[in-house]
């Protein structure tokens, strides 16, 4: 998929309301965006799709909201206030910021592009390596030796490398005097460790079992690019498996396998992903690996899945003062209790809205469709049914002769099973048109026959075909179509 498809779909995300700058009329805040009615209800069915496949489908999986905000210790804990920052240089001319790993990547990509493949591996080991030691003279010195300069300015009057924090901070409490600094959570993973003990107990969860979360994340991402991609404020689903000390390889390589199945079952095609092993570990993992979607720009991180050790709980526990650990009744081959023990934990982690701009990127299509002789074309986003904003358009022919009231009356029986849009202006052919760019993928057509013999077309989004049923077969016909267990199952 080339960079001008990638524009075809942002802009088509606009168009249609799934996704609008966020306030826009005061041109729009950098890296923050909107979902419009159509992305709010596509944003929702993902997110379902994500809840019912690790909750609904395991029984050892228990869901939670915690808030966003917490307590500042919690940061100090999870090692976000040391440690969760990006390698930041400035060009000293144009005064633009930028990441120090972003400007080399992108210069790799160019030897790349040039056929200059060995410069392009050799610069990704030295790369690789100055993350790994966390080495920010080595930084500065890459790029210095591979000439970059700044886009802005052209310049290669630079700055040092520098560590720049990615939390945002705010303030509660009402007197500015009694302010205590808190932080917006960068990501939802510590809600569920801080809560670890409530849900063990109250749930009487037995090991190994995980906990899981969606909610917003904030960071103060320096260089935001490829529209959703990269957001200020975005979701994340997650979830904490917690498991006996010394098999989480065991549990590592299940949940890689499970993740990666449940991507493929979305049917954008097995092509479309890749694991990528992590070279540079984060401050909380003994493994780690992305699975990474073909998006238009290549192949990038979607979901992240971490062999986050005893790392978090253990950190709790010292900086609260609390015991967080469990203790396990069960029998080892010596016949003796496991007993107390901090659990291990394997992460996964996926970014909802990368999920979102992927589905959008695999689905969007450009057909030719009509005759030789009557050429014409459509958009349409060939969204898995159960995925769709919505699932039906029911469309009276005429505005008149009775034929509204008919199906409104159809709109009324479906609508409490599904989310249907209804539509009476303009021709036919511009409705299914409208329908099929945002992905709806049944269209029901009230006629003047509907009058005699209570009959509908049903029109399918991906072929265009239509079938003339009976009024009272629709949602048999709906549910054999529209189902979770396509999914699931
Ligand atoms: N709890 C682990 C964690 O937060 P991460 O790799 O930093 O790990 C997990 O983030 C996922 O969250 C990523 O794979 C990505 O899909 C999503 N994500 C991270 N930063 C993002 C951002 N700035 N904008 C959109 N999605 C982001």
């Amino acid at each position: 998929m080339s960079d001008e498809l990638f524009k075809k779909v942002v802009s088509h995300a606009k168009e249609y309301g799934f996704v609008f700058p966020s306030s826009e009329i005061y041109d729009g805040l950098g890296a923050v965006y909107d979902y419009g009615q159509n992305g709010a209800e596509l944003k929702n069915n993902l997110r379902q799709y994500w809840w019912k496949a690790m909750v609904q489908m395991h029984e050892n999986v228990v869901g939670i909201d915690a808030a966003i905000f917490m307590h500042p210790k919690t940061w100090k804990a999870s090692g976000h206030i040391d440690g969760f920052s990006d390698p930041m240089i400035d060009n000293k001319d144009s005064k633009k910021r930028y990441r120090a790993d972003n400007l080399l990547e992108d210069k790799i990509a160019r030897y790349q592009k040039d056929g200059k493949t060995n410069k392009a591996e050799e610069l990704q080991v030295a790369l690789d390596q100055a993350l790994l030691d966390n080495n920010l003279v080595q930084l500065k010195s890459l790029i210095e030796l591979h000439e970059i300069a700044c886009p802005i300015s052209g310049t290669r009057n630079w700055t040092d490398v520098r560590q720049f924090n990615l939390m945002f901070s705010t303030e509660m409490g009402a007197m500015a005097e009694d302010a205590d600094k808190i932080y917006l959570r960068p990501e939802t993973a510590q809600g569920i460790f801080v809560n670890f003990l409530n849900v063990q107990k109250t749930g009487r969860m037995k090991i190994p079992f995980g906990i899981a979360q969606t909610g917003k994340a904030f960071r103060n991402e320096i260089i935001a690019r490829q529209f959703i991609m990269r957001m200020r404020e975005f979701e994340q689903m997650e979830m904490q498996f917690f498991i006996r000390p010394g098999t989480q390889k065991e549990w590592y390589e299940h949940w890689k396998t499970a993740r990666m199945k449940w991507h493929h079952k979305l049917g954008f095609g097995e092509n479309m992903y890749r694991f990528h092993n992590h070279v540079k570990l984060a401050h909380y993992a003994d493994a780690a690996v992305d699975i990474e979607f073909n998006f238009p720009f290549g192949f990038k991180e979607m979901e992240g899945i971490h062999s986050r050790t005893d790392f978090d709980l253990r950190n709790h526990q010292e900086y609260s003062g609390k015991k967080i650990q469990y203790f396990d009744a069960e029998l080892d081959e010596n016949g003796k209790a496991y007993g107390n023990y901090i659990p291990y934990v394997i992460e996964t982690s996926i970014g909802l809205d990368r999920l979102f701009l992927a589905t959008l990127c695999a689905c969007y299509r450009e057909e030719e469709i009509g005759t030789e002789n009557n050429k014409d074309s459509r958009v349409v986003l060939n969204l898995p049914p159960i995925l769709a904003p919505y699932k039906v358009a029911i469309l009276p022919l005429m505005k008149k002769d009775g034929l509204p009231d008919v199906a409104r009356e159809i709109m009324q029986e479906l609508k409490l099973e599904y989310n249907c849009f209804y539509e009476e202006k303009d021709a036919i052919g511009k409705r299914y048109r409208r329908q099929d760019a945002i992905g709806t993928p049944y269209c029901i057509t009230i006629d003047h026959q509907t009058l005699e013999d209570k009959t509908v077309t049903i029109r399918y989004r991906d072929t265009m075909q239509q079938e003339r049923i009976a009024i009272s077969r629709l949602k048999e016909i709906l549910a054999s179509e529209i189902s979770w267990a396509r999914l699931l199952a």
